[in-house]
């Protein structure tokens, strides 16, 4: 494949190593795919304020990006003399600046993530999407059979690569399409929202001994959105579980009132709170908690659902009473 590669913009230093590897990472998809030799493509690195405007005209979407995919067959211009040149497969922009914080993000090498963007890229214009949860899955797998061959795979690197920014939005619209949208309310905006806070917590989870990365988030009553993850400790039970940590940050800046609770993990399934955290969510009185997963697969449920039996401020009272008549009478008697 004939790459034309250029690098637009001076806000980042991009080492010669990071264009051989990005080179190195598109051959390979190329070989996967079996492309023509003659198959040619651009790949353009940009700053973030140059995406940023390529995004919001061909995207609508007003803020940068971190990668944008242009294929050249999409485009309803009429065929000019001798048609079009069937090696053309497009352009892939990167945002270097993008990049950059996302290899810090995720604690890999810059050289890493353009490498990975650009894959994700080459597919899009191979014709991939991840709009549905299934296009997603099929997506992610051709970008570690592509990644696997130049080694940068998920068991090459022992951990899982992060999702380009575009696909992490799609991922969120999917994940709403499989809501119950009986309340309103509850559904929109707030949820895709939700669902990219807490992935985005995940990140920041403390899982040493597990290597369970988990995220959540909360909805105050006032449309405040607080997120937690896990964070364990050598000594395991006092490990604390990412809705907890969420719940109690809302709570400890004032938050009584919850409209639901987002929770995610990189389960096959919907990821399922534990019972300490159901019983958590039964104080608060949380009327709906969304369970998912990387997929974007989503299960609703209400906490009484969750914890039919869980133990309450009611029996407390009743419990109480008791125990201090009977101690009583002990003393007495
Ligand atoms: N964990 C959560 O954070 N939330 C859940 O709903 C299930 C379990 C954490 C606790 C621990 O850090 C790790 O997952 C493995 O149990």
């Amino acid at each position: 494949m004939i790459i034309n590669y250029r690098n637009d913009q001076n806000k980042v230093d991009v080492p010669k190593e990071a264009e051989r590897l990005l080179r190195k990472a598109l051959q390979a998809g190329a070989r996967v795919h079996k492309l023509p030799k003659e198959t040619e493509v651009g790949v353009t690195l940009v700053d973030n304020a140059e995406i940023h405007e390529l995004n919001r005209m061909y995207r609508q979407v007003d803020r940068p990006t971190d990668v944008l995919s242009f294929a050249l067959d999409e485009a309803d211009e009429p065929a000019e003399v001798g048609g079009p040149d069937e090696h053309l497969l497009g352009d892939i922009v990167i945002s270097a600046e993008m990049a950059r914080k996302q290899a810090e993000e995720f604690g890999h090498s810059l050289e890493r993530e353009l490498a990975y963007l650009a894959i994700h890229s080459l597919l899009h214009l191979l014709g991939y999407d991840h709009k549905k949860a299934a296009d997603k899955k099929l997506m992610r797998a051709e970008e570690e059979r592509i990644l696997e061959k130049i080694h940068l795979s998920q068991d090459d690197l022992g951990g899982g690569l992060p999702l380009a920014d575009d696909a992490q939005e799609d991922l969120a619209h999917a994940l709403l399409d499989g809501l119950d949208k009986r309340d309103v309310d509850l559904a929109g905006d707030s949820v895709a929202e939700m669902f990219e806070k807490a992935r985005a917590a995940m990140e920041q989870a403390y899982v040493p001994y597990s290597k369970f990365p988990v995220g959540a988030a909360v909805l105050t009553d006032d449309g405040t959105i607080y997120t937690g993850c896990n964070v364990e400790n050598a000594s395991y039970g006092l490990s604390l579980c990412a809705e907890r940590n969420a719940i109690f940050k809302a709570v400890s800046e004032g938050h009584r009132t919850f409209r639901m609770l987002l929770v995610t993990g990189n389960t096959t399934a919907p990821l399922a709170p534990c019972g300490a955290c159901c019983q958590v969510m039964a104080e608060f009185k949380i009327p709906r908690v969304l369970m998912t997963n990387a997929a974007g697969d989503v299960q609703e449920a209400t906490y009484a659902e969750l914890l039919p039996f869980g133990f309450s401020e009611e029996e407390l009272a009743e419990g109480r009473g008791t125990a201090e008549e009977k101690h009583a009478g002990e003393t007495v008697g």
